[in-house]
């Protein structure tokens, strides 16, 4: 043999071998992105998609799912918008059933474009599982979360309970474009309805920030100086209520309810900066949301609602709880 037909099969089995690695290192490459981690392969990949990043209220989900997570040997990418927008979450939304994960976990939102990404995932066999907030006649499979219009009912009943004589609540809600917040509000106003005496005054939205409450609630005292109390709908509203009734220095007492339980409200609630809160459990919707995702990818049967509790708090509860050491 000549060395010019040697040199022809050497290229065609250098040919061969670099395209069997790459053959092999390509799919790989593509693995990586789904389930293949620092050399961990999962068997599921899943997004978690917040309302906002970096909110205190979504970590505390994002814990939850993550400790299932790693109990069925799952991968989860949490991913969101930096400030909570409707927008940008439901184009995350997007991206992830084109990324085909293996399911979608995500905060229902009242916007079309959402009903079409819920079809968009169920047509490609991407079962979602809403979060916090339920978006019931999607294509979603399941919901995990608060029954929101219950907790704006329990509100609602607190007031009723805790207050006496002529009551003028302001409003401090997260967002008006947010379907879980409208339900607490709708939740409260049917429960005060029945009670002469209490009487919604205004509504200013927060944009679900501290700032942005203080900021809200500052604005209701202005224009409606004769407040006797305030209700704030989403979870950091209470404490920014709260420090603007604390720097006011208002003689008479002004009554505050808030929701959810984050560190910086339950030590409000301690102090009596803030008489109740209204309790949903993230961490339960976060861990619950991934088991439940692991039934449907196993074809199993399930319930299209998984409610998360709710109750009120008062600090005689917290500090029953402190005690036996059980506040989670
Ligand atoms: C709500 C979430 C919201 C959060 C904002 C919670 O009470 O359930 O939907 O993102 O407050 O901090």
């Amino acid at each position: 043999m000549n060395v010019k037909k040697w040199l022809k099969i050497f290229l065609l089995l250098l040919f061969l071998f670099n395209l069997f690695f790459m053959l092999l290192y390509g799919k790989k490459t593509f693995d990586v992105e789904n389930r293949t981690i620092s050399n961990h392969q999962y068997d599921y990949h899943f997004a978690l998609i917040s309302e906002e990043l970096d909110n205190e209220y979504w970590k505390v989900i994002k814990h939850g799912a993550v400790d299932a997570a790693k109990k069925h040997n799952v991968y989860l990418e949490y991913l969101g918008p930096k400030q909570a927008d409707n927008y940008e979450q439901l184009k995350f939304m997007d991206k992830a059933i084109t990324t085909k994960v293996d399911g979608l976990i995500v905060q229902g939102i009242a916007h079309p474009y959402f009903y079409q990404l819920a079809h968009k995932a169920f047509e490609r066999g991407i079962p979602v599982v809403t979060v916090d907030t339920d978006i019931a006649d999607s294509e979603r499979n399941l919901f995990v979360g608060s029954d929101n219009y219950l907790a704006g009912v329990q509100a609602g009943n607190a007031v009723i309970k805790n207050t006496k004589g002529n009551q003028y609540i302001g409003i401090v809600t997260g967002r008006l474009d947010a379907l879980n917040q409208e339900q607490r509000i709708k939740g409260f106003m049917d429960a005060v309805s029945e009670e002469k005496r209490i009487k919604v005054a205004g509504i200013e939205v927060s944009s679900i920030t501290k700032s942005g409450a203080m900021q809200a609630a500052y604005e209701l005292l202005k224009k409606f100086p004769y407040l006797t109390g305030f209700y704030g709908t989403s979870a950091q509203d209470g404490t920014g209520i709260a420090q603007v009734v604390n720097q006011f220095q208002i003689k008479k007492k002004i009554y505050v309810i808030g929701i959810d339980g984050l560190p910086q409200t339950m030590h409000l609630l301690e102090t009596g900066s803030i008489d109740a809160t209204v309790i949903q459990y993230p961490y339960e919707m976060g861990y619950q949301s991934v088991e439940a995702m692991i039934q449907l990818k196993k074809g199993n049967k399930v319930e299209p609602f998984k409610h998360t509790r709710t109750r009120v708090m008062y600090r005689e509860d917290m500090q029953r709880l402190l005690k036996k050491g059980s506040i989670k």
